[in-house]
C-alpha cells in the first residue's frame, strides 16, 4: 500500500532541531505490515494500492504507555464527589478490588476488548494493561494471563495497595508478591509495578518487589510522586527502571537524577485533570533533558479515559508543552518507556502502525480539544479503525 498526498507527516526521526521529523507532502510505503519507505509524494514508487490522504495529517499510532484495565465496577460516584470537594485517596482501588475478584474471566476479557477497541479508534496502536485490582495469587495470575491475550505490553501490578485482609500484615504482603504471586503472574508479563506512596508501598519494600521482578526477568516500572513528594523517582532511576509515572511532584534531586539516567519519566494528565490536582512541570523535565513521555492511566478510580488525543491536548493546555513535544510524547516517548524500537517511529523497518487526522497538521489535536480527528488508524499495515 503506498499512502500518498500526506499534508503533513510527524515521523519523530530527528531532522536537526526538529525532534518531529516533519516533512511536508509526503508518501510512505507500506509491505508486509512494516514501512518500506517514507518520502516526498513527488518521488514516491508506483503502487497498486494507493491511499490518497487528502492533505491530511498523519503521525505514528499513539503508544499508550499506562493503563489499568484489567478490572470490574466503576466508581463514577468517587468522580461525582471529587468534583464537589471531596479529595482523591488511593483507598478506593480496594472498591475495585472487591468487583475485580467477583467478576468472570469472561467478563474481564470482555472489558479489556472493548477497551483496546475503542483506544484503537482514538489512534492507540500500542496499550499497555497492568493487573492490580486481583491482589491474590489467583487474581493476578488471570490478570496477567487475560491481558497477555491482548496485548504484548502486559505490568504485574501485585504491589498496588495492601488489600483489606492483609491491613494488620503488610509484611506477609509484601512476601506473597516478591514470592508466589510474581512467580505465577511473571510467564504472561514484561514488566513489574509497585504503586510507591503513602498509603500504598514504602521504598524500601518497593526495592525489595522491584529486585524480585527483576530476578524473575521482568523489566521494572514505577508509580511514583503521583500525591506527593516521596522516594519513588529515586528509587526507580536506583534500580534501573524504564519509566516512572505521574512525577507530579518533584523535587531538584529528582530531576537530576531523572536526567542522568535512562528512565523515562512517564506524565499523566488525565488524573490531574480528573482528580484537580496540579499538573507535572513538564517545562522543567524537558529543560532538564529528561525522556518525557504521557500516557492515559485508564483506570476506574483517578482517571477513567483512554483518550490519547485528549492528553496531547491537556499536555500543550496545561503543562506548556508543544505540540510537537506533546506528541512525540505521545509515540516516540511511550515506546521509550516500554523499550521498544520498532513502533513510535515511521522509518523503513519500523512496524506500519499510523494514524491519519482529518485535521492538516497535528497542532488540530491541541487546537480542536474534543473534537474526533482520528480518521484512519493502521496497526502492522492494516486498518483497525
Ligand atoms: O495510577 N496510582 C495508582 N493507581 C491508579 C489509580 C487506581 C485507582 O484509583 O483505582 C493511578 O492513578
Ligand atoms: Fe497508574
Amino acid at each position: 500500500m503506498l499512502i500518498t498526498n500526506i499534508g503533513e507527516l510527524t515521523t519523530n526521526v530527528a531532522a536537526g532541531d526538529d525532534r518531529s521529523g516533519t516533512l511536508k507532502d509526503a508518501a510512505i510505503l507500506v509491505e508486509d505490515g512494516l514501512i518500506a519507505w517514507v518520502g516526498p509524494a513527488a518521488e514516491a514508487p508506483q503502487h497498486p494500492e494507493t491511499v490518497d490522504a487528502g492533505g491530511h495529517a498523519v503521525i505514528p499510532g499513539f503508544v499508550d504507555s499506562h493503563s489499568h484495565l484489567i478490572f470490574a465496577g466503576d466508581r463514577a460516584d468517587e468522580f461525582e464527589a471529587r468534583m464537589t470537594g471531596e479529595p482523591y485517596a488511593a483507598g478506593g482501588i480496594r472498591r475495585t478490588v472487591t468487583a475485580t475478584r467477583a467478576a468472570s474471566d469472561d467478563d474481564l476479557r470482555a472489558r479489556l476488548a472493548s477497551h483496546v477497541a475503542e483506544a484503537a479508534r482514538q489512534g492507540t496502536t500500542t496499550l499497555e494493561v497492568k493487573t492490580g485490582y486481583g491482589l491474590t495469587v489467583h487474581d493476578e495470575e488471570r490478570g496477567v494471563r487475560i491481558a497477555a491475550e491482548l496485548t504484548p505490553e502486559v505490568t504485574f501490578l501485585g504491589a498496588h495497595v495492601v488489600p483489606a485482609e492483609y491491613a494488620d500484615a503488610r509484611e506477609k504482603y509484601v512476601e506473597l508478591v516478591a514470592g508466589p504471586m510474581l512467580q505465577a503472574a511473571a510467564p504472561h508479563a514484561k514488566y513489574i509495578d509497585v504503586f510507591c506512596e503513602r498509603g500504598a508501598f514504602t521504598a524500601d519494600e518497593a526495592r525489595r518487589i522491584l529486585s524480585a521482578g527483576i530476578a524473575a526477568g521482568l523489566v521494572p516500572r514505577m508509580h511514583g510522586n503521583q500525591l506527593g513528594p516521596g522516594e519513588g523517582v529515586q528509587v526507580a532511576v536506583e534500580m534501573g527502571a524504564a519509566s516512572v509515572d505521574h512525577c507530579t511532584y518533584l523535587s531538584d534531586e529528582d530531576v537530576a537524577a531523572l536526567a542522568g539516567s535512562e528512565t523515562v519519566a512517564t506524565l499523566l494528565p488525565g488524573v490531574e485533570f480528573s482528580t484537580r490536582h496540579p499538573y507535572p512541570d513538564a517545562r522543567r523535565l524537558i529543560d532538564a533533558g529528561v525522556t518525557v513521555a504521557i500516557a492515559c492511566d485508564c483506570n476506574p478510580g483517578s482517571c477513567y479515559t483512554n483518550s490519547m488525543p485528549l492528553m496531547v491536548a491537556l499536555a500543550v493546555r496545561e503543562m506548556r508543552m508543544t505540540t510537537a513535544e506533546a506528541v512525540w510524547a505521545a509515540t516516540a516517548g511511550g515506546a521509550r518507556a516500554l523499550r521498544r524500537d520498532d513502533i513510535g517511529v515511521i522509518a523503513p523497518g519500523k512496524r506500519a502502525d499510523l494514524v491519519m487526522l482529518d485535521a492538516p497538521t497535528r497542532v488540530h489535536l491541541a487546537y480542536r480539544p474534543g473534537v474526533p480527528l482520528i480518521e484512519r488508524v493502521y496497526k502492522d499495515g492494516a486498518r483497525v479503525a
